[in-house]
This record gives structure tokens, sequence and C-alpha cells, in this order.
């Protein structure tokens, strides 16, 4: 096979959801009728589960396992299918944006009882800074939800994107009767708790006498009259539109019950994009060149507390990966050659000798990777689309044992390195300060410094709003805002301005007495 066919083969892409909505459930399933996994519950270990959300050991306990399924490869009808498993927990929300600039296309998932909720939206928002074609996948049909016209009003309305259904739900609940395919015309009857799937009834249309055989006269004019309604409604599924980002074809089933799971791979597999072009500070980077290049958008550290070894996960966007290649970090101007690349499938992690544009190949690595680092064949450029988000929680830390400052210092870049928090200083007293997203990264971040650094720290409070990343064309005013706000500068870890705005109301003040500063929430503008 070449290049562009093993290209135009790949899927890669990411099911994110708000927690509960029944992401694990939809990944394990997928991965069962893809034959990837023989048994299900494999994947569920890497949920973090709800009685640990205050418990951050067993979440460092979970950690380690979830490296395993961080990626997860499979085979399935010629094509090469990569799911990048986001975490569900909320704290850890800025690890999924970042995976979410790894893939290609994603599947978001909701709750037909809940609908759109919070974190489905602020997934959505990160999807669309890259225009990521999205599929929605509504569950829990066999639960009484929401009227589906209604939700489909509500993504509309609340992700600010346009929907078309492909398939269409007969009843909910206890009347839940099936799913009938808009898209190629078959009706599929719902019996919970199958663990495989039937083939779907083939029928002319809605208005084929077969259907009122199958569900009933009066279910089955029903889902007539509305299913006139959705093609007066919404206009014909554009898949052009789709893969802008624009618009998202939705779906419907119940996972747990493995009903409307293969409908849903089978269209994906016919709709989603291959690898598409990269973008760099220098060019648009296409998969299908004959150079090989790839970015980190990930770090894992190693849970064996002896062993400092990480591991740096690598997007494949152009080209071969070859192991034992001489291949240039661009950041450190070093060539280096990767003696054993490992590719995740479902059960296994295996080293392999090669890999292409959508892969995802995990790097051991003793500290020469940050976040966003890139690998060509020579080119120097850096990839972009890896942004800092904003961080909403702050705290001072401090050195707790006088002998280790060295390990602390050490300790926190690496740290930060790997993405777990963001790191501010102070222009002022000098002070470091730690962002995050999440209150659990405060104890992740003490426990591994004592375990893995042998540091000690503790943590001050300190009132904090947001932190943002302030830049101008107008030197004199950057100057002058710089000198007013004084006790409220930092800088990040790569030496960048950030305006540390104790209230909301004074965020306002200085966009309002400032204009000419551009004041921003993701640290690439
Ligand atoms: P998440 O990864 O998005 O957080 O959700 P997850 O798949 O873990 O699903 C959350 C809960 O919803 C689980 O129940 C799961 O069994 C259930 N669920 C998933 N899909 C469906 C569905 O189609 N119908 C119904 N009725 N329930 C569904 P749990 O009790 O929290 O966990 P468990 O004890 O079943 O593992």
């Amino acid at each position: 096979m070449n290049l562009t066919q093993e290209i135009n083969r790949r899927r890669t892409f990411g099911i994110i959801s708000h927690p509960d909505a029944g992401k694990t459930t939809l990944t394990e399933k997928l991965l069962l009728f893809g034959g990837a996994i023989h048994v299900a519950g494999a994947v569920k270990s890497n949920k973090i589960k709800k009685s640990a959300t205050s418990d951050f050991m067993e979440i460092e306990k979970q950690r380690g396992i979830s490296v395993a399924t961080s990626v997860m490869g499979f085979e399935y009808k010629g094509y090469k299918v990569n799911i990048l498993d986001t975490p569900g927990h909320e704290d850890f929300a800025e690890d999924t944006y970042r995976t979410l600039t790894a893939v290609d296309s994603t599947i978001i998932v909701i709750d037909a009882a809940k609908g759109v909720e919070k974190q489905t939206r602020k997934l959505m928002e990160v999807c669309r800074m890259r225009n990521t074609p999205v599929m929605v996948f509504i569950n829990k049909l066999d639960r009484p939800g929401k009227d589906p016209f209604e939700l489909l009003d509500e993504i509309e309305s609340e992700l600010s994107i346009d929907v078309r259904p492909l398939a269409w739900p007969i009843g909910d609940g206890e009347n839940f009767k099936g799913v009938y395919n808009i898209f190629d015309k078959s009706l599929y009857l719902f019996s919970p708790n199958k663990q495989t799937r039937e083939e779907g009834i083939k029928i002319k249309d809605t208005t084929d006498p077969l259907l009122s055989e199958y569900i009933g006269e009066e279910t089955s004019q029903q889902l007539n009259e509305e299913i006139e309604l959705i093609e007066g409604v919404y206009s014909q599924f554009d898949i052009n539109e789709y893969k802008k980002g624009k618009l998202a074809p939705v779906f419907f089933g119940s996972a747990l019950n493995n009903f409307g799971v293969t409908e849903l791979l089978h269209a994906f597999l016919e709709i989603a994009p291959s690898p598409l072009p990269s973008k760099s500070d220098q060019r648009e980077v296409q998969p299908n060149e004959d150079k090989f290049t790839g970015f980190v958008f990930k770090i894992h550290a190693n849970m064996d507390p002896n062993h400092r070894n990480r591991l740096a996960f690598i997007k494949i966007c152009s080209g071969k990966f070859v192991r034992n290649r001489n291949y240039l970090h661009v950041r450190l101007g070093k060539q280096m050659k990767f003696s054993s690349p490992t590719a995740f499938m479902a059960e296994k992690k295996e080293i392999i000798d090669e890999a292409y544009p959508g892969d995802i190949i995990g790097i051991p690595d003793s500290g020469n990777f940050k976040i966003g680092d890139t690998i060509t064949q020579g080119e120097k450029f850096m990839y972009k689309g890896l942004p800092s988000f904003s961080p909403e929680l702050f705290r001072y830390i401090e050195n707790a044992d006088p002998m280790k400052s060295k390990q602390l210092a050490k300790g926190i870049d690496q740290l930060m390195d790997e993405g777990v928090a963001q790191l501010f200083i102070n222009q002022y007293n000098g002070r470091k300060i730690i962002g995050t997203v999440g209150a659990l990264q405060f104890e992740v971040i003490q426990h591994r410094l004592l375990n893995e650094y042998g540091a000690s720290c503790r943590y001050e409070p300190i009132n904090l709003h947001k932190a943002c990343w302030i830049q101008s064309n107008d030197q004199k005013q950057l100057e002058e805002f710089k000198k007013r706000k004084t006790q409220y500068m930092a800088k990040d870890k790569y030496g960048r301005d950030v305006f540390l705005a104790d209230s909301a109301y004074m965020l306002q003040m200085a966009q309002e007495g400032f204009d000419k500063i551009n004041f921003y929430f993701t640290s690439e503008f």
C-alpha cells in the first residue's frame, strides 16, 4: 500500500461528552463491534470512577491504567481506526483539549434525557477553534428522554452548529421500538441487551406497509409524519458542510444495549475525514508529503517512581515514520533516533517499525520533550494549535524543604512541560504561581513532586480571577499598562507577559482603559 492509500484508510477521532452521558460505554461498544476487544469491561478501567472524584490517589493509580487505553487503534473493514481517549473528569479538561488537537474529527455523546450539558458546551468550543468535524450520538434512548426535535433544537442553539438527523428514534423509554435509518432507509428494531446486532430490515420508505407490520399502524403513521417534517425542515445532508465543521449529522441509540452503534460506526467510516493538513508557523503541511513530520500532544509520566521515564505521544502529520531513522527535534535543534516507538492497539502496546499520518506513536522520553514539540526530517518549523488555556484556579507554590530547592525547581519544570498545570512568575514579588483548570491538580502536583522528585511544596492562597496573555502593537501603551499594573504582571514559562486580574471587574476596567492592548484567553494568538 502506498502512502496515499495508508492515509485514506485512516480515521483518527475522539469521543467526547459530559461525564456520564455514555462515552466509555460507546467507546467500548465500538471496540467490541470493531472486533478489537472480545469482552465488555476492558475499557471501563480507564474511567475515573465517580467514587474517586475526591480521592486523587485512586486517580493516580488509574492514570497508570489509562496509558494503555489513551489511544485505541484497530483494523476494521480495511480501515485503520484510531480512537483517542479523553479523560472524562472535569479537572483534567486541559488534557482533553490538547488531545482534541490531535484528532481529525469527533463524536459527541449526549444523554437523551439531559440534553446539552456544561462540559458538552466547553468541548464543542474547542472543536470550533479548529473547525473539527463533529458527529452527534444521542444516547440512552432505552430510557425516557426529551423530545428528539427539542434535542436537535437544543444542540443547534447551544452548540452553535447546524444539525441533520441521519437516523430517527421510534419512541423512547419503555416504548422505544427502534431506529429508522434515514441514510439507508432501513428499520432497526430494538431488543434490549443483545450482544450482537442483527441486520436492519430494509424498507422502501416510511409509507411501506411492512413498517406498520413491525411497529404497528399508529406508530408507523407518527414516524411517517416525523420523517416528512425532517425532510421539510432540514436540508439534505451535505458532507462538505460536515467536513468544514459546520453541520453535525445526528444518530440515536443506546450504547449500553448495543443499539445504533454499528450504524454510527459505518456512517462514521464512510463520511469522517482521513488525516487533514496541519498548520505550522511556516506553512500548511499536507499528510501525503514524502517527509515525516509530527508533534507531541501529550506526555505521560511513568508511574514507577524509580524511573523518571515518560512517554511522549506523537501525532504523525505527514510522511512515513520509520524506527531508528534520524529525525530533527526542532526546538532543541538536535538529531534523534527512536529505537522503541510503540503503537497502541486496543488490548496491547507493541513496538512498531513504521507508522503513517493519523497514527499516534509513543516514544520513551527522559526529559527531551515538551508539549507542542515538533519532529521533522530536517525542516525547521513548529506545529501550531496547541494552546494553553487561561487557567481558572491559582495558588502560590512555596518550597517546604529548603534542602531540596533544586529538586523542586526541576520537578515543577518537568510537570509543567507535561502540561499538568501552568506556571506564572509574578514580576513584582518573584513568587511562583500555579494555575490549573481543576482543584485536583494541586494535589496531584504535590504528590508527584514528593514521590518522583523528593521535593515538598506547600501552597498559599492567592486571590485571582483570570490570567490572560497580553500583547500590543502600541509599545508605549503596553509599557504604561505594565507600569500601572506592576503588582499584577507575571511571565509564563516562555517569558510572555501575563496579566493577573483579581476580579472580572478589574479585567473589564483594564480592557476598557487600555484599548490598544489585546487580552487573550488562550496562549496561542
Ligand atoms: P461516561 O464515560 O460518559 O462518563 O459514561 P459511561 O459510559 O461510564 O456511562 C455512564 C452511565 O450510563 C453508566 O452507568 C452506563 O452503564 C450508563 N449508560 C451508558 N449508555 C447507556 C444507555 O444506552 N442506556 C442506559 N440506560 N444507560 C447507559 P453507571 O451505573 O454509572 O455505571 P455502571 O455501573 O453501569 O458501569
